[in-house]
């Protein structure tokens, strides 16, 4: 019998698909994060920094775990405090989509909605609202931005994965950067086996770690990846160089890839798919691996409906 004790025992081990429609020379692969039980890479860093708090003692049963999260760690943490018996309060900004705060209450998790355009500072914010909610007694906040066992469970599980199921081959690795726990941990772990593995953040346009670049930093459409502030998860000494991508390409890239691949990522892996395709031209002698963090089923009110396309200035994607 092969019967996991829970579905938490589901978690990693997704698969390495070949993108030859998209990119006919075979030099790109892609990540299917969206295969892990709750649907998104984050399952695996819920899981790791869960277990990091219980063997810190930081979370004891019946505690509640509170993290302003874009809605797949927010999931990932549900999905973790059912098995485990802790409750969850998650904490989001308004931009992120309806699905996704639905999804949260699916799994027995309380909600808070907080305005995308103040600053982090402001007591407003989807972060202080969150930090408030974190001092209480018997709350505890994992803090993806900041928690080791975020790049930890990458370097642990994702970069190993990517080692084995590419047979130590990998040239380079191209991920879409939000708190930089996927890109920092998975980094690490390959370069660990290979230091030659080259390694690409794809940033969108407005976010800080390509802010240098025009317009400087400012609001964009893309969830989940971008930041407006250094996250500690972080290590930009792993990236060798940087892709900046525009909602409009991310946008079109993720209707265009279900289309020709047959494969449904969200928006933030269509981003991460164009800096992946500009990677593997310039460089075809290299297997160019990209991750695709989680599903389009959490977009459709968005990438997939040609009003919405329209209303902000992408009909044409
Ligand atoms: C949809 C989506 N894509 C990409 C990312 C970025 O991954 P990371 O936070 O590991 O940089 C996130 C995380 O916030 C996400 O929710």
């Amino acid at each position: 019998m092969d019967i996991r004790p829970d579905v938490l025992a589901a978690i990693g081990e997704t698969p390495l698909i070949r993108l030859s429609r998209l990119h006919p020379a075979g030099n790109l692969a892609a990540k299917l994060e969206h295969t892990n039980p709750g649907g998104s890479v984050k399952d695996r860093i819920a899981l790791g920094m869960v277990e990091r708090a219980e063997a810190l003692g930081h979370l004891r049963p019946g505690d509640t775990i509170v993290e302003p999260t874009s809605g797949n760690t927010g999931v990932g943490l549900a999905m973790v405090a059912a098995i485990k018996g802790y409750r969850l309060i998650a904490v989001m900004a308004d931009k992120q989509s309806k699905e996704k705060q639905d999804l949260l209450r699916a799994y027995g998790a309380e909600v808070v909605v907080c305005p995308t355009d103040v600053d982090p500072d402001d007591p407003a914010s989807y972060y202080s609202v969150a930090e408030d909610l974190a001092s209480r007694p018997g709350h505890y906040r994992p803090d993806q931005y900041a928690n080791p066992a975020n790049p930890g469970a990458h370097e642990l599980a994702t970069g190993p994965e990517i080692w084995r199921q590419t047979d130590g081959q990998v040239g380079a690795l191209v991920i879409g950067v939000g708190t930089g726990g996927t890109i920092t941990g998975t980094a690490r772990a390959l370069k660990a086996r290979n230091p030659a593995v080259h390694v690409v953040g794809v940033d969108p346009v407005g976010s800080i770690y390509t802010a240098a670049g025009p317009g400087g930093v400012h609001t964009y459409l893309t969830e989940g990846v971008g930041e407006d502030f250094w996250p500690d998860a972080f290590d930009p000494s792993v990236v060798d160089a940087y892709e900046q991508v525009s909602d409009a390409e991310a946008f079109a890239m993720t209707r265009r890839v279900v289309r020709e691949e047959g494969v449904l990522a969200g928006v933030s892996g269509g981003m991460a798919l164009v800096g992946a395709l500009r990677v593997a031209a310039r460089r075809p002698d290299d297997l160019v691996v990209t991750v695709l963090p989680d599903s389009g089923r959490n977009y459709l009110s968005k990438a997939f409906d040609d009003e919405w396309l329209e209303s902000h200035g992408m009909g044409e994607a």
